[in-house]
Protein backbone atom coordinates (compact mmCIF):
# COMPACT_ATOMS: atom_id res chain seq x y z
CA UNK A 1 0.00 0.00 0.00
CA UNK A 2 1.77 3.43 -1.14
CA UNK A 3 2.22 5.89 1.62
CA UNK A 4 1.69 9.52 -0.36
CA UNK A 5 3.76 10.99 2.27
CA UNK A 6 7.48 12.34 2.08
CA UNK A 7 10.18 11.37 4.89
CA UNK A 8 12.74 13.95 5.24
CA UNK A 9 15.40 13.65 7.37
CA UNK A 10 17.62 16.53 8.45
CA UNK A 11 21.46 15.88 8.69
CA UNK A 12 22.00 18.59 11.02
CA UNK A 13 19.81 17.43 13.45
CA UNK A 14 18.80 13.49 12.81
CA UNK A 15 15.48 14.37 13.32
CA UNK A 16 12.74 13.00 10.75
CA UNK A 17 9.83 14.58 9.64
CA UNK A 18 7.33 13.43 7.64
CA UNK A 19 4.78 15.64 4.92
CA UNK A 20 1.87 14.66 3.20
CA UNK A 21 2.12 14.47 -0.95
CA UNK A 22 -0.72 15.53 -2.75
CA UNK A 23 -1.37 16.47 -6.58
CA UNK A 24 2.61 15.04 -6.93
CA UNK A 25 3.51 18.16 -4.68
CA UNK A 26 4.28 18.79 -1.18
CA UNK A 27 3.22 22.07 0.57
CA UNK A 28 6.32 24.73 1.21
CA UNK A 29 4.87 25.88 4.48
CA UNK A 30 5.64 22.00 5.76
CA UNK A 31 9.11 22.58 5.60
CA UNK A 32 8.89 25.34 8.40
CA UNK A 33 8.81 22.66 10.96
CA UNK A 34 12.18 21.98 10.14
CA UNK A 35 14.06 23.59 12.56
CA UNK A 36 17.78 23.02 14.15
CA UNK A 37 16.49 25.21 17.35
CA UNK A 38 12.79 26.01 18.52
CA UNK A 39 13.65 30.26 17.42
CA UNK A 40 14.95 28.92 14.29
CA UNK A 41 12.35 30.37 11.10
CA UNK A 42 12.09 27.21 9.49
CA UNK A 43 13.40 25.70 6.37
CA UNK A 44 12.30 27.56 3.24
CA UNK A 45 12.83 26.41 -0.74
CA UNK A 46 14.81 28.71 -3.02
CA UNK A 47 13.51 28.75 -6.05
CA UNK A 48 14.24 32.37 -8.73
CA UNK A 49 12.03 32.28 -11.57
CA UNK A 50 9.52 29.57 -9.87
CA UNK A 51 11.36 26.69 -11.88
CA UNK A 52 9.83 24.12 -9.50
CA UNK A 53 6.96 25.51 -7.27
CA UNK A 54 3.41 25.58 -7.94
CA UNK A 55 1.71 29.36 -7.30
CA UNK A 56 -1.82 27.51 -7.82
CA UNK A 57 -4.34 24.88 -8.62
CA UNK A 58 -5.52 25.30 -12.21
CA UNK A 59 -8.36 23.79 -14.31
CA UNK A 60 -7.91 26.17 -17.00
CA UNK A 61 -4.74 25.21 -19.27
CA UNK A 62 -2.73 22.11 -19.45
CA UNK A 63 0.94 21.81 -21.00
CA UNK A 64 2.98 18.94 -21.19
CA UNK A 65 6.05 20.52 -22.37
CA UNK A 66 8.01 17.39 -23.48
CA UNK A 67 4.83 16.01 -25.41
CA UNK A 68 4.78 19.32 -27.24
CA UNK A 69 1.02 19.40 -25.72
CA UNK A 70 -0.98 22.21 -24.95
CA UNK A 71 -4.68 21.86 -24.33
CA UNK A 72 -7.37 24.75 -22.91
CA UNK A 73 -10.01 22.97 -20.57
CA UNK A 74 -8.89 19.49 -22.24
CA UNK A 75 -9.46 20.38 -25.94
CA UNK A 76 -6.39 20.32 -27.85
CA UNK A 77 -5.16 23.79 -29.13
CA UNK A 78 -4.78 22.23 -33.14
CA UNK A 79 -8.90 21.29 -32.80
CA UNK A 80 -9.46 25.04 -31.18
CA UNK A 81 -7.44 26.44 -34.19
CA UNK A 82 -9.18 24.57 -36.70
CA UNK A 83 -12.55 24.29 -35.88
CA UNK A 84 -13.59 26.75 -33.17
CA UNK A 85 -13.49 31.03 -32.91
CA UNK A 86 -11.28 33.41 -30.70
CA UNK A 87 -14.79 34.55 -29.00
CA UNK A 88 -15.59 31.14 -28.53
CA UNK A 89 -12.76 29.90 -27.20
CA UNK A 90 -13.06 32.79 -24.88
CA UNK A 91 -16.23 31.48 -23.20
CA UNK A 92 -14.82 28.49 -23.05
CA UNK A 93 -11.69 29.21 -21.22
CA UNK A 94 -13.55 31.35 -18.81
CA UNK A 95 -16.16 28.77 -18.15
CA UNK A 96 -14.63 25.98 -18.96
CA UNK A 97 -17.61 24.29 -21.39
CA UNK A 98 -18.00 24.87 -25.22
CA UNK A 99 -20.97 27.41 -25.14
CA UNK A 100 -24.09 26.46 -26.71
CA UNK A 101 -25.11 28.68 -29.71
CA UNK A 102 -27.44 30.91 -27.71
CA UNK A 103 -24.97 31.56 -25.08
CA UNK A 104 -21.79 32.58 -27.82
CA UNK A 105 -24.05 35.05 -29.85
CA UNK A 106 -25.09 36.91 -26.51
CA UNK A 107 -21.34 37.16 -25.85
CA UNK A 108 -20.59 38.04 -29.26
CA UNK A 109 -23.31 41.17 -29.55
CA UNK A 110 -22.18 42.17 -25.80
CA UNK A 111 -18.69 42.52 -27.14
CA UNK A 112 -19.58 44.03 -30.54
CA UNK A 113 -22.00 45.94 -28.87
CA UNK A 114 -18.67 47.46 -25.92
CA UNK A 115 -16.23 47.59 -28.59
CA UNK A 116 -16.20 51.77 -28.71
CA UNK A 117 -13.81 53.39 -26.39
CA UNK A 118 -14.51 56.40 -24.36
CA UNK A 119 -13.23 59.89 -25.49
CA UNK A 120 -10.85 60.51 -22.24
CA UNK A 121 -9.04 56.61 -23.83
CA UNK A 122 -8.91 58.82 -27.19
CA UNK A 123 -7.49 62.06 -25.72
CA UNK A 124 -5.17 60.09 -23.62
CA UNK A 125 -4.13 58.25 -26.66
CA UNK A 126 -3.51 61.25 -28.42
CA UNK A 127 -1.09 63.10 -25.66
CA UNK A 128 1.51 60.14 -26.41
CA UNK A 129 4.31 61.50 -28.66
CA UNK A 130 4.11 59.53 -32.36
CA UNK A 131 7.14 57.63 -31.85
CA UNK A 132 5.52 56.49 -28.00
CA UNK A 133 6.02 52.71 -28.27
CA UNK A 134 1.99 51.11 -28.83
CA UNK A 135 2.60 48.69 -25.92
CA UNK A 136 3.35 51.44 -23.72
CA UNK A 137 0.18 53.04 -24.82
CA UNK A 138 -1.65 49.91 -24.45
CA UNK A 139 -0.38 49.50 -20.75
CA UNK A 140 -1.32 53.25 -19.91
CA UNK A 141 -4.59 53.06 -21.49
CA UNK A 142 -5.54 49.38 -19.84
CA UNK A 143 -5.06 50.92 -16.79
CA UNK A 144 -7.21 53.71 -17.50
CA UNK A 145 -10.02 51.87 -18.11
CA UNK A 146 -9.79 51.20 -13.98
CA UNK A 147 -10.65 55.00 -13.63
CA UNK A 148 -13.59 54.67 -15.83
CA UNK A 149 -14.76 51.58 -13.92
CA UNK A 150 -14.18 52.46 -10.38
CA UNK A 151 -17.01 49.52 -9.38
CA UNK A 152 -14.38 46.89 -10.76
CA UNK A 153 -13.16 46.86 -7.26
CA UNK A 154 -15.84 44.92 -6.18
CA UNK A 155 -14.30 41.68 -7.28
CA UNK A 156 -16.35 39.41 -5.63
CA UNK A 157 -19.56 40.85 -7.23
CA UNK A 158 -20.39 38.61 -10.49
CA UNK A 159 -22.00 41.48 -12.17
CA UNK A 160 -19.08 43.55 -11.64
CA UNK A 161 -16.79 40.61 -13.04
CA UNK A 162 -18.78 40.17 -16.00
CA UNK A 163 -18.64 43.30 -16.85
CA UNK A 164 -14.36 43.63 -16.85
CA UNK A 165 -14.72 40.78 -18.86
CA UNK A 166 -17.15 42.01 -21.21
CA UNK A 167 -15.18 45.58 -21.36
CA UNK A 168 -11.74 44.54 -21.60
CA UNK A 169 -12.12 41.61 -24.27
CA UNK A 170 -14.05 44.32 -26.25
CA UNK A 171 -11.97 47.06 -26.44
CA UNK A 172 -8.35 45.87 -25.89
CA UNK A 173 -8.50 45.63 -30.29
CA UNK A 174 -9.92 49.28 -29.97
CA UNK A 175 -7.00 50.77 -27.34
CA UNK A 176 -4.67 48.55 -29.72
CA UNK A 177 -5.39 50.31 -33.17
CA UNK A 178 -6.15 54.09 -31.58
CA UNK A 179 -1.86 53.67 -30.68
CA UNK A 180 -1.42 52.59 -34.06
CA UNK A 181 -3.53 55.07 -35.66
CA UNK A 182 -2.02 57.70 -33.43
CA UNK A 183 1.81 56.62 -34.28
CA UNK A 184 1.09 56.83 -38.14
CA UNK A 185 -1.13 60.16 -37.51
CA UNK A 186 -3.74 58.67 -38.84
CA UNK A 187 -7.81 59.19 -37.48
CA UNK A 188 -9.21 56.37 -35.54
CA UNK A 189 -11.15 54.51 -37.19
CA UNK A 190 -14.96 53.29 -35.25
CA UNK A 191 -15.75 50.12 -34.66
CA UNK A 192 -17.99 48.12 -37.11
CA UNK A 193 -20.34 46.42 -35.53
CA UNK A 194 -21.20 44.17 -38.76
CA UNK A 195 -18.00 42.51 -38.57
CA UNK A 196 -15.96 40.18 -36.55
CA UNK A 197 -14.16 40.14 -33.65
CA UNK A 198 -10.57 39.35 -36.28
CA UNK A 199 -12.30 41.69 -39.16
CA UNK A 200 -13.28 44.74 -36.80
CA UNK A 201 -9.68 44.67 -35.46
CA UNK A 202 -8.14 44.60 -38.90
CA UNK A 203 -10.95 47.19 -39.38
CA UNK A 204 -9.62 49.70 -37.19
CA UNK A 205 -6.14 49.25 -37.82
CA UNK A 206 -6.19 49.58 -41.81
CA UNK A 207 -9.72 51.19 -43.37
CA UNK A 208 -9.86 54.53 -44.69
CA UNK A 209 -12.04 56.60 -42.49
CA UNK A 210 -15.71 56.47 -44.46
CA UNK A 211 -14.44 54.01 -46.45
CA UNK A 212 -16.63 50.62 -45.97
CA UNK A 213 -13.79 47.54 -44.89
CA UNK A 214 -13.87 44.60 -46.18
CA UNK A 215 -11.53 42.31 -44.26
CA UNK A 216 -9.99 39.49 -46.64
CA UNK A 217 -11.38 36.35 -45.24
CA UNK A 218 -7.98 34.59 -44.97
CA UNK A 219 -6.18 37.38 -43.33
CA UNK A 220 -9.56 37.45 -41.23
CA UNK A 221 -9.02 34.32 -40.54
CA UNK A 222 -5.24 33.47 -39.65
CA UNK A 223 -5.70 36.58 -37.53
CA UNK A 224 -8.21 34.86 -35.65
CA UNK A 225 -5.99 32.01 -35.06
CA UNK A 226 -3.33 33.85 -33.80
CA UNK A 227 -5.62 35.23 -31.25
CA UNK A 228 -6.51 31.74 -30.12
CA UNK A 229 -3.03 30.17 -30.48
CA UNK A 230 -2.03 33.34 -27.94
CA UNK A 231 -5.50 32.81 -25.53
CA UNK A 232 -3.32 31.50 -22.61
CA UNK A 233 -0.52 29.65 -21.58
CA UNK A 234 -0.92 28.74 -17.70
CA UNK A 235 1.53 30.34 -15.03
CA UNK A 236 3.89 32.46 -17.32
CA UNK A 237 5.24 35.35 -16.23
CA UNK A 238 2.69 38.01 -17.79
CA UNK A 239 0.06 36.04 -16.17
CA UNK A 240 1.75 35.50 -12.98
CA UNK A 241 1.73 38.99 -12.67
CA UNK A 242 -1.43 39.16 -13.16
CA UNK A 243 -2.54 36.93 -10.48
CA UNK A 244 0.47 38.54 -8.23
CA UNK A 245 -1.27 42.09 -8.76
CA UNK A 246 -4.55 40.71 -8.28
CA UNK A 247 -3.75 38.62 -5.05
CA UNK A 248 -3.69 42.20 -3.67
CA UNK A 249 -7.46 42.54 -4.74
CA UNK A 250 -6.34 45.23 -7.37
CA UNK A 251 -9.25 45.51 -9.72
CA UNK A 252 -9.16 43.52 -12.99
CA UNK A 253 -8.13 46.55 -15.04
CA UNK A 254 -4.63 47.46 -13.59
CA UNK A 255 -4.32 43.58 -12.70
CA UNK A 256 -4.25 43.55 -16.60
CA UNK A 257 -1.98 46.79 -17.14
CA UNK A 258 0.36 45.04 -15.17
CA UNK A 259 0.29 41.41 -16.80
CA UNK A 260 0.66 43.12 -20.25
CA UNK A 261 3.75 44.94 -18.84
CA UNK A 262 5.25 42.12 -17.76
CA UNK A 263 3.98 40.33 -21.61
CA UNK A 264 6.17 43.65 -22.66
CA UNK A 265 9.42 42.26 -22.01
CA UNK A 266 11.79 40.82 -24.60
CA UNK A 267 12.27 37.50 -23.22
CA UNK A 268 8.17 37.08 -22.90
CA UNK A 269 5.96 38.73 -25.14
CA UNK A 270 8.49 41.14 -26.66
CA UNK A 271 10.02 38.13 -28.54
CA UNK A 272 8.53 38.03 -31.54
CA UNK A 273 9.16 41.80 -32.11
CA UNK A 274 12.96 40.69 -31.22
CA UNK A 275 12.92 37.56 -34.41
CA UNK A 276 11.89 40.08 -36.50
CA UNK A 277 14.92 42.46 -35.56
CA UNK A 278 17.20 39.51 -35.64
CA UNK A 279 16.32 38.31 -38.93
CA UNK A 280 16.47 41.88 -40.55
CA UNK A 281 20.65 41.77 -38.96
CA UNK A 282 21.02 38.45 -40.56
CA UNK A 283 20.02 39.73 -43.86
CA UNK A 284 20.63 36.99 -46.06
CA UNK A 285 20.92 32.85 -45.72
CA UNK A 286 24.66 33.23 -46.20
CA UNK A 287 25.10 35.52 -43.25
CA UNK A 288 23.44 32.54 -41.07
CA UNK A 289 26.44 30.09 -40.04
CA UNK A 290 27.99 33.14 -38.69
CA UNK A 291 24.94 34.45 -36.61
CA UNK A 292 24.51 30.38 -35.31
CA UNK A 293 28.69 30.83 -34.00
CA UNK A 294 27.88 34.25 -32.21
CA UNK A 295 24.43 32.68 -30.60
CA UNK A 296 26.70 29.68 -29.75
CA UNK A 297 29.48 31.88 -28.11
CA UNK A 298 27.14 33.68 -25.77
CA UNK A 299 26.50 36.83 -28.03
CA UNK A 300 23.26 36.80 -27.94
CA UNK A 301 20.22 34.61 -28.20
CA UNK A 302 18.52 32.82 -31.25
CA UNK A 303 15.05 34.88 -30.31
CA UNK A 304 12.15 32.80 -31.22
CA UNK A 305 13.71 29.69 -30.03
CA UNK A 306 13.55 27.81 -26.22
CA UNK A 307 10.85 27.84 -24.07
CA UNK A 308 10.89 27.24 -20.14
CA UNK A 309 8.20 24.42 -20.02
CA UNK A 310 8.41 23.05 -24.35
CA UNK A 311 11.51 20.96 -24.87
CA UNK A 312 9.83 19.79 -27.66
CA UNK A 313 8.32 21.42 -30.58
CA UNK A 314 5.48 24.05 -29.06
CA UNK A 315 2.52 23.25 -30.58
CA UNK A 316 1.35 26.75 -31.87
CA UNK A 317 4.29 27.43 -34.11
CA UNK A 318 3.72 24.35 -36.05
CA UNK A 319 -0.39 25.74 -36.21
CA UNK A 320 1.24 29.28 -37.09
CA UNK A 321 3.67 28.12 -39.91
CA UNK A 322 0.93 26.34 -41.47
CA UNK A 323 -1.64 29.51 -41.40
CA UNK A 324 1.53 31.21 -43.04
CA UNK A 325 1.24 29.60 -46.24
CA UNK A 326 -2.47 31.11 -46.33
CA UNK A 327 -1.37 34.66 -45.31
CA UNK A 328 1.27 34.69 -47.65
CA UNK A 329 -0.87 33.42 -50.61
CA UNK A 330 -2.74 36.55 -50.52
CA UNK A 331 -0.13 38.68 -49.18
CA UNK A 332 2.88 37.52 -51.01
CA UNK A 333 5.59 35.80 -49.59
CA UNK A 334 7.48 37.43 -46.58
CA UNK A 335 11.36 37.64 -47.64
CA UNK A 336 12.28 37.41 -43.82
CA UNK A 337 10.32 33.68 -44.18
CA UNK A 338 13.22 32.33 -45.93
CA UNK A 339 15.87 33.48 -43.14
CA UNK A 340 13.20 32.27 -40.35
CA UNK A 341 12.67 28.09 -42.48
CA UNK A 342 17.10 27.75 -42.58
CA UNK A 343 18.09 29.37 -39.62
CA UNK A 344 15.50 26.74 -37.94
CA UNK A 345 16.74 23.75 -40.19
CA UNK A 346 20.28 25.00 -39.60
CA UNK A 347 19.97 25.16 -35.88
CA UNK A 348 17.87 21.94 -35.55
CA UNK A 349 20.28 19.88 -36.80
CA UNK A 350 23.41 21.89 -34.44
CA UNK A 351 24.58 19.75 -31.67
CA UNK A 352 23.99 22.82 -29.28
CA UNK A 353 20.18 23.01 -29.48
CA UNK A 354 19.55 19.63 -30.03
CA UNK A 355 20.81 19.08 -26.61
CA UNK A 356 19.72 22.08 -25.17
CA UNK A 357 16.15 21.12 -26.29
CA UNK A 358 15.69 24.19 -27.59
CA UNK A 359 12.67 24.11 -30.33
CA UNK A 360 11.18 27.16 -32.22
CA UNK A 361 8.04 29.07 -30.02
CA UNK A 362 4.97 30.60 -30.48
CA UNK A 363 7.13 33.60 -31.50
CA UNK A 364 9.37 32.28 -34.28
CA UNK A 365 6.71 32.76 -36.91
CA UNK A 366 3.99 34.72 -35.24
CA UNK A 367 6.16 38.15 -36.38
CA UNK A 368 6.54 37.10 -39.94
CA UNK A 369 2.64 36.74 -40.25
CA UNK A 370 1.86 39.86 -38.48
CA UNK A 371 4.54 41.56 -40.93
CA UNK A 372 2.84 40.37 -44.13
CA UNK A 373 -0.32 41.35 -42.72
CA UNK A 374 1.04 44.97 -42.48
CA UNK A 375 1.57 45.26 -38.62
CA UNK A 376 4.82 47.44 -37.93
CA UNK A 377 6.97 45.49 -35.85
CA UNK A 378 6.39 47.15 -32.77
CA UNK A 379 2.69 46.05 -32.97
CA UNK A 380 3.75 42.42 -32.28
CA UNK A 381 3.47 42.09 -28.28
CA UNK A 382 0.24 44.41 -28.66
CA UNK A 383 -1.50 41.93 -30.71
CA UNK A 384 -0.15 38.77 -28.52
CA UNK A 385 -2.15 41.23 -25.88
CA UNK A 386 -4.91 41.36 -27.19
CA UNK A 387 -5.45 37.57 -27.57
CA UNK A 388 -4.06 36.79 -24.33
CA UNK A 389 -6.44 39.16 -22.51
CA UNK A 390 -9.14 36.52 -22.31
CA UNK A 391 -6.12 34.36 -20.77
CA UNK A 392 -5.45 36.47 -18.02
CA UNK A 393 -8.77 37.19 -16.94
CA UNK A 394 -9.48 33.88 -16.45
CA UNK A 395 -6.97 32.88 -14.43
CA UNK A 396 -7.43 36.12 -12.31
CA UNK A 397 -10.93 35.06 -11.94
CA UNK A 398 -9.74 31.76 -10.79
CA UNK A 399 -7.73 33.05 -7.84
CA UNK A 400 -10.86 35.28 -7.06
CA UNK A 401 -12.71 32.15 -6.33
CA UNK A 402 -9.98 30.18 -4.82
CA UNK A 403 -10.14 30.06 -0.91
CA UNK A 404 -6.72 28.88 -1.09
CA UNK A 405 -5.28 32.05 -2.64
CA UNK A 406 -3.40 35.03 -0.21
CA UNK A 407 -1.75 38.31 -1.09
CA UNK A 408 1.63 37.18 -2.82
CA UNK A 409 4.51 37.75 -0.82
CA UNK A 410 7.67 35.40 -1.30
CA UNK A 411 10.27 34.94 0.98
CA UNK A 412 13.75 35.63 0.76
CA UNK A 413 17.25 35.11 1.68
CA UNK A 414 18.94 37.52 3.43
CA UNK A 415 22.72 38.18 2.80
CA UNK A 416 23.31 41.85 3.47
CA UNK A 417 24.51 43.29 6.30
CA UNK A 418 23.08 43.98 9.56
CA UNK A 419 23.16 46.19 12.54
CA UNK A 420 25.50 48.94 11.36
CA UNK A 421 25.94 52.39 13.36
CA UNK A 422 24.88 55.22 11.39
CA UNK A 423 28.07 57.22 9.83
CA UNK A 424 27.80 61.18 9.67
CA UNK A 425 29.02 62.46 6.44
CA UNK A 426 31.95 64.22 7.19
CA UNK A 427 33.14 60.97 9.12
CA UNK A 428 32.79 58.26 6.19
CA UNK A 429 35.68 57.08 4.33
N1 LIG B 1 19.28 30.95 -27.97
C1 LIG B 1 20.45 30.43 -27.55
N2 LIG B 1 20.61 29.76 -26.40
C2 LIG B 1 19.53 29.62 -25.63
C3 LIG B 1 18.27 30.13 -26.00
C4 LIG B 1 18.17 30.80 -27.22
N3 LIG B 1 17.00 31.31 -27.62
N4 LIG B 1 17.36 29.84 -25.02
C5 LIG B 1 18.05 29.16 -24.08
N5 LIG B 1 19.34 29.02 -24.44
C6 LIG B 1 20.39 28.31 -23.72
C7 LIG B 1 20.81 29.06 -22.46
O1 LIG B 1 21.87 29.94 -22.75
C8 LIG B 1 21.19 27.95 -21.55
O2 LIG B 1 22.45 27.46 -21.96
P1 LIG B 1 23.51 26.91 -20.87
O3 LIG B 1 22.85 25.70 -20.27
O4 LIG B 1 24.74 26.61 -21.66
O5 LIG B 1 23.69 28.02 -19.88
C9 LIG B 1 20.18 26.84 -21.85
O6 LIG B 1 19.79 27.09 -23.23
C10 LIG B 1 18.95 26.86 -20.98
O7 LIG B 1 18.34 28.14 -21.07
P2 LIG B 1 17.66 28.93 -19.91
O8 LIG B 1 17.86 30.40 -20.13
O9 LIG B 1 18.09 28.37 -18.60
O10 LIG B 1 16.15 28.55 -20.14
P3 LIG B 1 14.92 29.29 -19.49
O11 LIG B 1 13.86 28.26 -19.35
O12 LIG B 1 15.31 30.06 -18.28
O13 LIG B 1 14.53 30.37 -20.59
C11 LIG B 1 13.54 31.45 -22.42
C12 LIG B 1 13.48 30.25 -21.48
C13 LIG B 1 13.54 32.76 -21.63
C14 LIG B 1 12.29 31.42 -23.31
C15 LIG B 1 14.81 31.34 -23.29
O14 LIG B 1 14.82 30.13 -24.04
C16 LIG B 1 14.98 32.54 -24.23
O15 LIG B 1 15.51 33.56 -23.78
N6 LIG B 1 14.55 32.42 -25.53
C17 LIG B 1 14.63 33.52 -26.44
C18 LIG B 1 13.52 34.51 -26.17
C19 LIG B 1 12.17 33.99 -26.63
O16 LIG B 1 12.02 33.49 -27.73
N7 LIG B 1 11.18 34.15 -25.74
C20 LIG B 1 9.80 33.78 -26.05
C21 LIG B 1 9.34 32.69 -25.15
S1 LIG B 1 7.73 32.21 -25.61
C22 LIG B 1 6.75 33.37 -24.91
O17 LIG B 1 7.05 34.01 -23.94
C23 LIG B 1 5.52 33.60 -25.53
Amino acid sequence: MPNDTLTITDNRTGKTYEVPIADDTIRAIDLRQIKVAADDFGLMTYDPGFLNTASCKSRITFIDGDKGILEYRGYPIAQLAEQSSFLEVCLLLRKGELPKAAELAQWTAEVTANAGVQASIEKLTDGFQSDAHPMGMFIASAAALATLYPESKKISDLEVRNNAFRQLVAKVPTIAALGYRHAKGLPFVQPDPELSYAGNFLNMMFATPGVKYKPNPALERAMDILFTLHADHEQNCSTSTMRVVGSAQTDPYTSLAAAAAALYGPLHGGANEAVLTMLAKIGTKDNIPEFITRVKAGEGKLMGFGHRVYKNYDPRAGIIKRAADEVFAVTGKNPALDIAIELERIALEDEYFVKRKLYPNVDFYSGIIYEAMGFPTAMFTVLFAIGRTIGWMSQWEELVLDADQKIARPRQIFLGPRRLDYVPMDQRA
